[in-house]
């Protein structure tokens, strides 16, 4: 898969970790930075390039890093068609795939080390949407909800 990331100063400590083990297992990885350490940083300016990324098709998924994965979510959240969500722990990282059709991952280096964020990683991009009725009938409202805010 085409996967883009980006990371504000916050989750700058991870990035190198994400994209190692992406690149090891074989996905094509568009980084949008930052590229070097700027506590002046915001995360906004590094989160909706990622969302951006991903709502118009040039990546198939997203991951945004910062402090805690929250900021980086709300931004990434504002742009139509994003689907981001903070998810520390594999059977989230999975499931919001499989049952919300999550697009973009956030993880905050200041919660979780290198492992759990690697295992994370893997976790999303390795799950598939669940093609059960019942959770497209969900997206499909939840897709309304975003009409609905224009
Ligand atoms: C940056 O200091 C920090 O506030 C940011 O990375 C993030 O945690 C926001 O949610």
């Amino acid at each position: 898969m085409r996967v883009a990331i980006g990371a504000d100063h916050g989750g700058l400590p991870l990035k190198d970790d994400i994209i190692e083990v992406l690149e090891a297992d074989g996905h094509e990885v568009l980084d949008l930075g930052a590229y070097e350490y700027d506590p002046d940083d915001d995360y906004p300016d590094l989160a909706a390039p990622v969302a951006r990324a991903v709502s118009s098709k040039e990546a198939d998924r997203g991951i945004i890093l910062c402090g805690s994965g929250v900021g980086a979510a709300i931004a990434a959240n504002k742009i139509p068609g994003a689907r981001a969500s903070v998810c520390h722990d594999t059977y989230t990282a999975a499931q919001g795939v499989q049952h919300d059709n999550m697009n973009i991952i956030c993880l905050g280096s200041r919660v979780i080390g290198p492992e759990t964020a690697r295992a994370a990683t893997r976790a999303f991009m390795g799950a598939v949407m669940d093609p059960h009725p019942r959770f497209a009938r969900r997206l499909e409202k939840v897709n309304s909800l975003e009409l609905e805010s224009r």
